[in-house]
This record gives C-alpha cells, structure tokens and sequence, in this order.
C-alpha cells in the first residue's frame, strides 16, 4: 500500500489499484504550497466531518475526478448539493464493502459543521479492511474508549492518528491511542499546520520510540510503502 501526505490530515492511498484521499486541505494550506491539487488522483475521498481544513479541496477534487466522495449523511447532503454526482452516505457503525475493501465507519469525539456553521453530522474516523492490509484513519478526535473496541475486534496494520493537541488529542493521547488499538505503526497528522499545533517533531518520536511504536511523520509530498 502507498501512502501519499498533502500536508495537515489528507492523505492519499494507493491501494487494490485505487486512489483514496482523505480529508483534502491543500490549496488554504501554506504549508502544502508544493502540491499540486489538480495532479492528485482520486476514485474516492473520505471526509472524518465538515471542518474546512477536511474538506477544502474535496468539491473540486471530485468533480475533475469523478470521485465518489464517502461521508456521514450530512456531508453527502452537502456534496449533492454542491453538484458532486457519486457520493456515497453512511453513518457511525456501519461498514460498506467498496471496490478497494471493506469501509467501516468509526466514532470520533470532536464537533463538526461546515464554513457557513450549517451543522455537518457527527465527526467521524474510519477503519478499513483491504487484501494488501488494514488500517484506521482515526480524523479529528480526542483520545477515546471505543478505541479499545477497535484493538479487540479489529486488526489494525498502521494508523493515522492526530498528534498536534488543541484541537485533537496530543502526542501522549495518541500513545495511549496506539495501545488502546492495538498498533505500534502509526502515521501521525494534524500537526504544525497553524500554530496552535505546533509539535517538537523529534521529541514526539522519541517518545513513540521508548515505548517500542513506530510515530512516522511524513514530508509534504513524499510517498512510502506500508506493509502489513
Ligand atoms: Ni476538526
Ligand atoms: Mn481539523
């Protein structure tokens, strides 16, 4: 599987011979400068929840793409609305088997509404079962006990989890994330993007580091491998 950063919390994942993009937040983002949005494949784009530093891009991506945009029912509405022609609704603690694997979506703690503060359903994170691999792209959210649901029944490879505090849960929340699912490869995101997320990069890894987990924090722009 390869995983692409844009910066923030949006990734790409290239897996089954498809493009996923999560939570595209690429032209607002100084930071992300170097992308370039209308480069970026897309067969589909999960949104966590309707903050504008999730979905910024995502109306744009898809309609160039032809994306099927993958949300909690109000942020369907919200595509539909705005002229997106695939989107597909779903809600917190059901599961749908797309072309790419199976998408099961998970609860978050956080708030969620949109730019115009229209109410944008309740935040989100997702788990994901695929042939090459499972992962979990844990959104904005606080540290959470259904994250020990997901360590009991689930079986994770590696996972996206925030780590830029103030907003969502810190680098020491996110460890106690990665036991509570079971994982020690994690991706971290939601950081250094305004200053209020501002993070000691080294300082966090070492921390992951003594405790035998693996915090990967991506360059803009660089792609790598994950293996099961
Ligand atoms: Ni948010
Ligand atoms: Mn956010």
């Amino acid at each position: 599987m390869q995983v692409t950063y844009y910066g923030h919390s949006c990734f790409g994942v290239e897996v089954g011979g498809k493009h996923l993009l999560f939570d595209p937040f690429i032209r607002p983002n100084p930071l992300a400068a170097e992308i370039r949005v209308e480069d970026i494949k897309a067969d589909f784009i999960l949104l966590s929840h309707a903050h504008v530093d999730h979905t910024a891009d995502a109306l744009e991506i898809a309609k160039r793409t032809g994306a099927v945009i993958i949300g909690i029912w109000e942020i369907h509405s919200w595509a539909e609305r705005n002229g997106v022609k695939n989107s597909h609704p779903m809600n917190i603690g059901g599961s749908f088997t797309f072309s790419f694997g199976t998408v099961k979506m998970t609860s978050a703690v956080h708030s969620s509404s949109f730019a115009d503060g229209s109410y944008g359903g309740s935040p989100a994170g997702f788990y994901i079962e695929t042939a090459e691999g499972n992962f979990y792209y844990a959104g904005d959210t606080a540290l959470h006990n259904d994250m020990k649901l997901l360590g009991k029944y689930a079986n994770i490879d590696f996972a996206f989890l925030p780590i830029g505090s103030n907003f969502t849960m810190g680098v020491d929340d996110a460890l106690v994330a990665a036991k509570f699912i079971k994982c020690d490869q994690i991706i971290g995101m939601h950081f250094d993007t305004f200053g209020y997320i501002k993070i000691n990069k080294s300082e966090a890894i070492a921390k992951f580091k003594e405790r035998d987990r693996n915090l990967i924090l991506m360059e803009i722009g660089e792609t790598i491998e994950v293996t099961q």
